[in-house]
C-alpha cells in the first residue's frame, strides 16, 4: 500500500519547508504560496485500485494518514461526456466535457473543499472563511455543515448569482457582502485571517484545496484511458489550472502516465490579467476593475498566478481570451446542442476552442466547472412562458405537427 502520511509543505518561491502542523497557506519567510509534496517513496501502483466513491478512493495520493476520517459528500467521479454536435462545429473529433457541475454543490470546488475541510478538522479549526464569487461560498457552506463547523463567506455585494448565494444561506453560512469586487473581498479575508486566529482560510491558496482538486486529473486519465492532449479550462483565481496540472505531473511522477497535457487557461475579456501578461510577454500585472458577464471569473488579481504560469509554460500550453458575447453564445449552444447546461464561466473554454486551432484528432478535455442551474437569470424565466389553457391552445401555438421534430 502506498503511503501519504510523510507529506511535506514547501514554498513555491524560496523553496523553504513549512511546518505541517500550522494552518498556514503562505510562506513565513517570503510570503509566497505553499505546495504539498507527497513522500518520495509514494508507490503509485495501487492508486487506481482504491475503492469507495469519489476522490477518497485516491486517498493514497492525499496528505492524510489512514486514520483520518474524510469530511465528504462523495464529491468527484463526475462524468466525462463526449461532445458530438458542438465538437463537429469546432472541428474536433475527440472533444470531452468533464462535467464538474455534477458535484454535490454543483461545481468543481467540492473536491478541494472536502480535502481542506478534512484538514480543518484535523487542525481543530472552528470557523472556516473564504472570499468568493459564489461557488466557493456554496461549497464551503455545505462542507462546513457536514463537519459541524461554522462557515463565514465574504462576497462582492453585487453580481453574485442568486442560486449560489441561496445555497450558502441554505447550508447555514454567515454571508457578508462588500462593496467592490472579489479581489477586495479576498484581501479583506487575508487580513482577517492574519489578525484573528479563530478563522481558517479556505480559498484556493490553501494548499489542501489544491490537493483535492488535483484528483480531477486522475479521473480524466482513468475515464479517457490516456492523458489528453489538451486540458482547456476557465481561469479566475488560478487555483484549478494549478491543481489539475499538479495532478497530471504526479501521475507521471508515480510512473502511471508517460505524457502530460497542454494546459490552456481561458479568461474573459475584461478580466484577463493572466492572458494579457502571457500575450504581451510583460510581467504579470493585476487588473483593478475586472468586468465580465461570467461573474465566477470576474477576478483581476488571481492569487495563484505564479502557479498558473508554471502550468502553462511547463506544459507548452497557452492563455486565451474570449469575450462576453462568445461566452453567452457558447453557453446557449452547449445547452441546446449537447444538453449540457453550464454556467457562463464554464462556457469560456468551449468558446475558446475555435481560437486554439487544435489538430482535428486531438484529445481535448474542457472542464465544465459549474452547473448552469445556479444562474438561470439570462434565460428569461416566467416572461418566456407562452400562455396556453388547454390542448387546443398548445396545438395552435406550436403550429403544424411537422414543426415538432
Ligand atoms: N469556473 C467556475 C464556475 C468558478 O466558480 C471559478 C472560480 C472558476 C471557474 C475559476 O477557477 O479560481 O480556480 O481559477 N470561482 C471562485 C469562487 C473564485 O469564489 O467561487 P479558479
Amino acid at each position: 500500500m502506498s503511503r501519504s502520511d510523510g507529506w511535506k509543505l514547501f514554498c513555491i518561491g524560496c523553496g523553504t519547508p513549512a511546518s505541517t502542523e500550522l494552518p498556514d497557506s503562505t510562506c513565513r519567510k517570503c510570503g509566497d504560496l505553499l505546495e504539498i509534496r507527497l513522500p518520495r517513496d509514494t508507490d503509485g501502483s495501487s492508486l487506481f485500485a482504491g475503492r469507495g466513491p469519489g476522490i477518497w478512493r485516491f486517498r493514497s495520493a492525499l496528505p492524510f494518514s489512514q486514520d483520518v476520517e474524510p469530511v465528504s459528500l462523495e464529491e468527484g467521479g463526475t462524468p466525462l461526456v463526449r461532445s458530438r454536435l458542438f465538437a463537429a462545429r469546432v472541428g474536433l473529433d475527440n472533444l470531452y466535457a468533464k462535467n464538474d457541475g455534477q458535484n454535490p454543490t454543483g461545481s468543481f470546488k467540492d473536491r478541494g473543499m472536502s480535502v481542506a475541510v478534512t484538514r480543518a478538522k484535523t487542525l481543530g479549526a472552528r470557523a472556516l472563511i473564504c472570499a468568493s464569487t459564489g461557488n466557493t461560498a456554496a461549497s464551503l457552506a455545505a462542507y462546513a455543515a457536514r463537519a459541524g463547523m461554522d462557515a463565514v463567506v465574504v462576497v462582492p455585494k453585487a453580481g453574485v448569482a442568486s442560486g449560489k448565494l441561496g445555497q450558502a444561506f441554505a447550508y447555514g453560512a454567515k454571508v457578508f457582502g462588500m462593496e467592490g469586487n472579489f479581489d477586495k473581498a479576498l484581501a479583506t479575508v487575508f487580513e482577517l485571517v492574519r489578525t484573528d486566529d479563530r478563522f481558517y482560510l479556505m480559498n484556493s491558496v490553501n494548499p489542501f484545496r489544491i490537493e483535492g482538486q488535483k484528483i480531477a486529473a486522475f479521473e480524466i486519465y482513468e475515464q479517457l484511458g490516456c492523458v489528453p492532449d489538451c486540458i482547456v479550462l476557465p481561469v479566475g483565481n488560478a487555483g484549478n489550472i494549478s491543481a489539475i496540472w499538479k495532478g497530471f505531473k504526479e501521475l507521471r511522477g508515480l510512473g502511471l502516465a508517460n505524457a502530460l497535457p497542454r494546459m490552456i487557461g481561458v479568461q474573459a475579456e475584461g478580466a484577463a490579467p493572466l492572458a494579457e501578461a502571457y500575450r504581451s510577454g510583460r510581467p504579470f500585472k493585476p487588473l483593478k476593475e475586472p468586468n465580465t458577464v461570467a461573474s465566477a471569473i470576474r477576478i483581476g488579481n488571481p492569487v495563484s498566478w505564479k502557479k498558473a504560469f508554471s502550468a502553462i509554460s511547463e506544459s507548452g500550453g497557452g492563455a486565451v481570451v474570449v469575450n462576453d458575447e462568445e461566452i453567452m453564445e457558447t453557453k446557449n449552444r452547449l445547452a441546446k446542442e449537447e444538453g449540457l447546461l453550464v454556467e457562463a464561466a464554464s462556457a469560456a473554454p468551449f468558446a475558446a476552442l475555435t481560437k486554439l486551432k487544435l489538430p482535428q484528432g486531438a484529445n481535448v478535455v474542457c472542464i465544465a466547472t459549474g452547473n448552469g442551474l445556479k444562474d438561470l437569470s439570462d434565460h428569461g424565466g416566467n416572461q418566456r412562458i407562452v400562455s396556453a389553457d388547454g390542448p387546443e391552445a398548445i396545438s395552435k401555438a406550436v403550429g403544424t405537427p411537422d414543426l415538432l421534430s
